[in-house]
């Protein structure tokens, strides 16, 4: 019984959709559907931001743990204050720089090349966060 009333329910529904379909003109049917499309473009278009600037754990996982996380020639271990504290001194600005550009044995950008100066950032942020 109540699975019956359900189904004319849904019948119900079904016929007023379509009554309201047959209603519109092709034009307003179209004015209708275009919100859906441009909803679409919108939802690829954050898609593909979200995959652009990656977040500092990232690229550290992907690129900076390979020296940084057990000191290979000397790479400040990762949030290590010791290592890092002496660094610091210089300045975040100059630490970042000589990521970009490279310093001793790290080479530049920490061989991400494909990282921007902002990504770097916060890969070095990632590796001195709490120190
Ligand atoms: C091939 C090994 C290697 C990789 C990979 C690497 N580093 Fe380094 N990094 C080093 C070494 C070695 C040093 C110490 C350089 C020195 O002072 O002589 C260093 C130092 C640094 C410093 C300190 C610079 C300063 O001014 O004292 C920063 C910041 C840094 N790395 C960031 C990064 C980031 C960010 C990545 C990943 C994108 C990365 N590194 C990947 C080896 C590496």
């Amino acid at each position: 019984m109540k699975f019956n009333a359900f189904l004319y329910l849904c019948l119900g529904i079904l016929c007023a959709f379509s009554a309201s379909a047959q209603d519109m003109t092709d034009d307003e049917i179209k004015a209708r559907i275009q919100p859906v499309g441009q909803v679409h473009v919108a939802g690829a278009k954050a898609e593909s931001a979200s995959s652009g600037p990656r977040s500092g754990a990232d690229i550290y996982n992907k690129t900076c743990v390979a020296c940084h996380s057990i000191g290979v020639l000397n790479a400040p271990k990762f949030q290590n204050a010791g290592d890092w504290s002496p660094r610091l001194e210089k300045g975040f600005d100059t630490v970042w720089q000589n990521a970009i550009n490279g310093i001793g044995g790290m080479p530049p950008k920490g061989t991400c090349g494909d990282c921007s100066d902002d990504e770097l950032k916060a890969a070095i942020e990632h590796m001195i966060e709490g120190i």
